[in-house]
């Protein structure tokens, strides 16, 4: 498990880099790519924001595009984070009924809220072909990088 941990936290030195050097558009687009390129069961990666109307507007990805470009609060996995400001873990999303579908190959999903000064901003929505893809390591990794990012936005 320590391996998992050290690769997560050479990615953090990574983004932290990007973070510093980037536009905020330009890094976010960078950290998907650093994201989806390292770590092989991330299969896709992408920021939601807040329209300030309840509604999820998807920004930059990577991998396949998506229909679900705006997302009502509350609708999907995505909705549920916006609406709760908490992290969704689904570790098989055929059993999650409030589930916006877009790839029939994605298996399980991770979305963690981007939050400043205790108001949701946005999101990181990952996708894995795998089934129980992600745990707790992941969830903390992925919330110290929407940390990051906020101190930027
Ligand atoms: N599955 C998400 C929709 C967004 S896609 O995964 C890119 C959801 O249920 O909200």
């Amino acid at each position: 498990m320590s391996g998992k941990k050290e690769r997560f936290d050479k990615i953090l030195n990574k983004i932290e880099d990007v973070l510093e050097e980037e536009h905020i558009e330009v890094a976010r687009k960078e950290i998907c790519r650093i994201l989806k390129e390292n770590i092989d069961y991330y299969n896709w990666v992408g920021f939601y924001l807040s329209d300030g109307n309840n509604y999820l507007i998807l920004k930059e990805y990577e991998g396949e595009p998506t229909i679900h470009t705006k997302i009502r609060f509350g609708e999907g996995i995505c909705g549920q984070a916006a609406e709760t400001k908490r992290a969704f873990l689904v570790n098989d999303v055929s059993k999650e009924t409030n589930y916006l579908s877009c790839s029939i190959k994605v298996k399980s999903e991770i979305v963690v809220p981007i939050m400043q000064d205790g108001r949701f901003i946005g999101e990181l929505d990952i996708d894995s072909h795998k089934l129980n893809a992600f745990d707790e390591l992941d969830r903390e990794f992925l919330t110290e990088v929407c940390r990051l990012i906020s101190l930027r936005m």
